[in-house]
């Protein structure tokens, strides 16, 4: 055993030897040796422990005493970690202020310090709170409960000016300790009109005639053992017609808890925590009393109407799961009075008096069928029905249907060209418009024309095709025409959250909000492409970007882009760019490619059959009258962005003129209000809508999709008759010349006359996608006539 010490000693001795055979050295070796000698085994082994704790140790003090940060963790540590193991707390009645003090007391002066990285999502929560506050009030009154060190007060104080926003706040909280720290907070920062209150949150009192316009709770009701009378108690102070209450908080919810309640909790936008997160973090918070457990936030749903939600991880400590939520009430809130007017107006109930009954037809609307069964089982109304503004119409959001999309809309830009639509339907005040959504854009060119429809229903099945319209009429609502430009035009945001939070949220619906703060930041982040590399529609400005630098034409289609005359742009176009997107491995591989087609430029089969034997040539016949038609620098703005990536100020969309900006941001009579957008299959929407409703229908090319040799044609074109009145109109377009459905427009009881009719050569709009755009119009009403198709196209 001594020969195994003194060969481990030769080998410790060794590297200092080599490095210096030194006197020191030497003396080392021989002090180490003699040490050895005297030292048993075992002993040798605990002086190597009290060595090595010393080293951990001896620093680790050091740091504590002299470092004010890590002496704030160490504290924190033990307060959260240690502490509770063997701290004794009471169950008794009026134990938890007793518990709390325990639990605060030693870390009340470093309390903000330590949850800065803990309490996510504080002032988030804040700015989306004041985003909500009526701004037509003045002398608001807040709420702060279980509000702690009063660091929300100051954080709020960044957002807004606190006295001339609020008349007074309040602070409540249970703990002496943390109320300390806050009075010192509200004397250091000269706060006027903050009282803190030492009080319970269950029975605290505020002077009887006030009631309070905001409520927010953040990271308090998870510490809240008697959270029901807390709730309770907020819903019977809070003011019941612009009143809002907002929590930021942990929880833990899986899908399953949504069952039979999801319209009214504001969208499923990362709500699901999986089993192994709600188990770990329920059971780790509950050491130090803090509850993750759903029944808060879902009584909160319960007992409040849901404005916003929104589910979120602190990605900086474990990914744990946390949400902010907005409410109102249930049942005052005044928004949910205006959305019953507006609904109202549809109403059997309120049709005029002289009205026959053969023809007042109203169909079920899905709004109060659904608002009548909330109300039966005693659940508040859907989230929808508390937004600010009216666009969207409820849809039910688990429907399969929305599955297909895959949390993602097709197109992020329009490819219609809206100024055709006005020439040919010269639209007035007395029309109302029915047209598929898509992006928007025209639904709110048909808005901005100067005598705008008195309704538009815009139409689309896809969710995420509502919740980008529903981005750009909140937008064009309230934000400076710079800030609508950077998110449109340019299709980037340098802080994009920030906008949502603080300005655009108000006007969203739940849903769209949730959306846009998942997928916003990343959409419209500088560092990116933009706005416009997002959606389906992304493949088709990806690929022209990949071909003109695969052919080294970059610099070209720069030049092309800024071409002034319609002869530079010809040239540039037939020398250059021509040749290598007609070249025939790019229409092999691409453009005769079905599953290109549909990917890329949303062109399903049956739609591809319709472009005639080679989509090549019909590629060809799109571009090649384009470019002697007007300028793409200055008047193309479809081809402009797919080139591009953006637009420019003069070449743009209807609703990014400047002055279209002032018309839709216009407080009263805001063209915007005409707009309605329906989530759901055109079919559906067309036979809830009243008989003789609507006096033009665009649809697009959307009945190129359907089958010839099936019935869903037949449906629709039955669907838009009952719709129509008599002389409403029916605005098409398609890829044939002659489509096949015209006849089956004639058989129903319209007259089809084509609009356009595109010969090689020749151009009928600025997109030019199209071979014929046409209008049919209702003539006859029931027992529609039955007659061939009397046009001749050859002609
Ligand atoms: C995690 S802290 C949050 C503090 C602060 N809101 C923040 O965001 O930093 C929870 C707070 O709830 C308070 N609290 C717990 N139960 C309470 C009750 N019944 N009444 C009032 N406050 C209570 C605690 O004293 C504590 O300040």
């Amino acid at each position: 055993m001594r020969e195994n010490m003194d060969a481990v000693i030769a080998q410790l001795a060794s590297p200092v030897g080599s490095v210096a055979e030194s006197a020191t050295g030497a003396v080392s070796r021989n002090f180490l040796k003699n040490c050895m000698t005297t030292v048993t085994p075992s002993e040798w082994i605990s002086l190597k422990a009290v060595a090595t704790t010393l080293t951990i140790l001896v620093p680790l003090i050091l740091v504590v005493t002299f470092n004010e940060d890590a002496r704030s963790v160490v504290l924190f540590c033990w307060a959260c970690f240690i502490k509770p193991l063997h701290a004794k707390s009471s169950h008794s009645a009026d134990s938890q202020q007793k518990n709390l003090e325990t639990f605060y007391k030693t870390q009340a002066k470093i309390y903000d310090k330590t949850r800065e990285v803990l309490l996510k999502g504080r002032f988030d929560a804040l700015q989306l709170a004041q985003s909500h506050l009526p701004n037509d009030r003045e002398g608001l009154i807040w709420i702060d409960i279980g509000g702690g060190t009063g660091l929300n007060i100051e954080k709020m104080s960044q957002i807004c000016s606190l006295t001339e926003t609020f008349q007074a706040i309040y602070l409540v909280d249970l703990s002496p300790s943390l109320c300390g720290v806050a009075r010192e907070r509200a004397e250091r920062l000269g706060w006027t009109n903050v009282h803190i209150m030492c009080a319970d949150a269950c029975d605290f009192e505020i002077p009887q005639h006030e009631s309070a316009d905001l409520i927010t709770f953040s990271y308090s009701l998870s510490m809240m053992p008697p959270y029901h009378a807390v709730i309770d108690h907020a819903y019977e102070l809070l003011n019941e017609q612009h009143g809002v209450v907002c929590s930021v908080d942990f929880g833990v919810q899986s899908s399953a808890h949504a069952t039979g309640r999801v319209n009214n909790i504001g969208g499923l936008v990362n709500y699901h925590i999986p089993w192994i997160y709600r188990t770990f973090w329920r059971i780790w918070f509950e050491c130090d009393k803090v509850y993750l457990d759903p029944s808060r936030r879902e009584y909160l749903e319960y007992r409040f109407g849901t404005l916003k939600s929104i589910n979120l991880r602190n990605k900086t400590l474990g990914n744990i799961p946390y949400y902010i939520w907005l409410g109102v009430n249930k049942d005052e809130d005044h928004m949910l009075s205006h959305r019953f007017k507006v609904l109202a107006a549809k109403s059997p109930y309120l049709a005029p008096v002289n009205e026959t009954s053969n023809n007042a037809h109203y169909p079920a609307n899905k709004e109060l069928e659904v608002a009548a069964t909330n109300t039966r089982k005693g659940l508040p109304f859907p989230s929808l029905f508390y937004q600010r503004e009216i666009w969207r119409a409820y849809y039910d959001e688990l429907s399969p249907y929305y599955e297909q999309f895959k949390n993602q809309y097709i197109y992020a830009f329009t490819w219609e060209d809206p100024r055709e639509d006005a020439k040919i339907l010269n639209l007035t005040k007395d029309d109302t418009v029915l047209a598929i959504t898509s992006a928007c854009d025209n639904i709110l060119a048909y808005a901005a024309l100067p005598t705008p429809p008195k309704r538009i229903h815009g139409v689309d099945l896809n969710p995420f095709q509502g919740h980008l319209a529903e981005l750009k009429l909140a937008a064009s609502r309230c934000l400076s025409y710079e800030e609508i430009w950077a998110l449109f035009g340019e299709g980037k945001h340098p802080d994009f959250k920030q906008l949502l939070l603080c300005k655009l949220a108000p006007h969203l619906s739940s849903n769209a909000f949730q959306y846009w703060m998942n997928e916003g930041p990343k959409t419209f982040d500088p560092s990116g492409y933009g706005l416009y590399d997002t959606g389906f529609s992304r493949w088709a400005l990806r690929l022209a970007r990949y071909i003109f630098k695969a052919f080294g034409l970059t610099g070209k289609v720069e030049e092309l882009c800024k071409a002034r005359t319609i002869r530079e742009q010809q040239q540039i176009w037939n020398k250059y760019i021509r040749p290598a997107l007609f070249n025939p491995i790019v229409g092999k591989l691409l453009v005769g490619n079905p599953i290109f087609l549909w990917k890329a430029l949303g062109v399903p089969s049956n739609q591809a059959e319709m472009m005639g034997s080679s989509t090549m040539q019909y590629i060809i016949d799109t571009m090649d009258p384009l470019l002697s038609r007007s300028l793409i620098s200055t008047d193309n703005y479809f081809y402009y962005l797919t080139l591009n990536g953006r637009y420019a100020k003069d070449n743009c969309p209807v609703y990014l003129r400047k002055k279209n900006h002032e018309i839709f941001a216009s407080k009263t009579d805001s063209p915007l209000d005409r707009i309605r957008l329906h989530t759901d299959t055109l079919n559906n929407v067309l036979s809830r809508l009243a008989k003789k409703s609507l006096t033009v229908a665009v649809i697009m090319d959307h009945m190129d999709w359907f089958d010839p040799n099936g019935v869903d044609a037949m449906h629709e074109i039955s669907s838009l008759h009952n719709a129509l009145e008599i002389n409403g109109r029916v605005l098409l377009r398609s890829a044939a010349k002659q489509p096949w459905y015209i006849k089956n427009f004639e058989e129903m009881g319209f007259s089809c006359e084509p609009a356009a009719i595109r010969h090689s050569g020749t151009s009928i709009d600025r997109v030019n996608m199209y071979a014929s755009t046409w209008v049919c119009r209702k003539t006859a009403d029931e027992n529609a006539r039955r007659r061939m198709s009397s046009l001749d196209l050859s002609k």
